[in-house]
């Protein structure tokens, strides 16, 4: 299976980055709980050398709580500052704003050593599309709020939005380009829905999901669709067309359809929480 990520759009996305990563103090960087490392770009820690670091396993709902706990452990072992939110319900986003702060206490201590006082952090949100950017700052922005003018000089065109006294966001997210020189890591993130459809193989994608499925969650395939197991993959696909009815022309099944409910399913969260990667995985070099 082959993906394309469009060179034009990624030096677009570095050149953004590159700009707006001067401005600013804190890096608040996205990633899809299911898939922590998968939803990573790794060039956004030589971009944003220096700067202070926050980790967000955006999605949390959708992933099993123990690995994202050990995902905030591996992270935190990395020396980066690192929660599970979710931004869409808002879990995790009351202690949001703490956090960010602890992410800058040595930028602000350093600064009080220099005798700066009062002048508010500058955070920016950036991450892989689709992984919850703008969510997460509709989120924060809706209980913060005060949005600041254009400011002249070093921000002009900019906006951004005032979470407090000490933080100040960009309202204007990052986008960071997936990076998926690797086939598993850009399967995982068809599977998520990082990757649009029309230019995959959807019946090919959810064998490979169903794959994974069945070492990983066993049971879970034949509980949620009522099928009994399979011998393997493409038999298990037709058995979820024929549970669900799917057919073309009244008889003969459509696994093509079945293969995109059972994507949807997946990433709607339909099959359970579901985590991709484990840490364990990841530091015996494979995940
Ligand atoms: P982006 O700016 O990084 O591209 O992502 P965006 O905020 O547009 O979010 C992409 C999708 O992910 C949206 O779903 C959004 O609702 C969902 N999402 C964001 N954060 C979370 C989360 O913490 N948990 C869950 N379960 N979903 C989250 P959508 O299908 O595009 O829109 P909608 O159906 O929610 O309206």
């Amino acid at each position: 299976m082959h993906f394309q990520w469009y060179p034009g759009h990624m030096t677009k996305a570095r050149r953004m980055m590159q700009e707006n990563i001067k401005l600013i103090d804190l890096i608040i960087e996205l990633t899809d709980a299911r898939i922590p490392l998968s939803s990573r770009n790794p060039d956004i820690d030589e971009l944003g050398k220096n700067k202070a670091r926050l980790i967000l396993l955006n999605k949390a709902d959708l992933a099993e709580e123990t690995a994202s706990n050990e995902w905030v452990d591996y992270f935190r072992g990395k020396g980066y500052t690192a929660v599970k939110v979710n931004s869409k319900k808002g879990g995790g986003m009351k202690s949001i704003q703490s956090v960010i702060q602890e992410a800058c206490r040595e930028k602000t201590e350093r600064d009080r050593r220099r005798g700066i006082l009062n002048r508010p952090v500058r955070a920016m949100v950036v991450g892989i599309p689709n992984v919850g950017k703008s969510t997460f700052i509709n989120s924060l922005a809706g209980k913060a709020c005060a949005r600041t003018g254009n400011r002249p000089g070093v921000t002009k065109g900019k906006q951004w939005i005032r979470l407090n006294k000490n933080v100040e966001l960009l309202d204007t997210p990052g986008i960071l380009w997936p990076k998926f020189e690797d086939q598993e890591v850009g399967m995982k993130l068809a599977f998520i829905g990082s990757i649009r459809d029309e230019i995959l193989q959807t019946e090919e994608l959810a064998w490979e999901l169903i794959k994974f499925l069945n070492t990983g969650y066993p049971g879970t395939l034949e509980e949620k669709y009522g099928i009994p197991a399979a011998e393997n993959a493409c038999e298990c696909l037709r058995n979820i067309a024929e549970a669900r009815h799917c057919l073309v022309r009244g008889k003969e099944l459509d696994t093509e359809k079945a293969a995109s409910i059972l994507l949807e399913d997946f990433r709607g969260g339909k099959l359970g929480r579901i985590t991709l990667e484990k840490p364990e995985a990841e530091q015996e070099g494979r995940y």
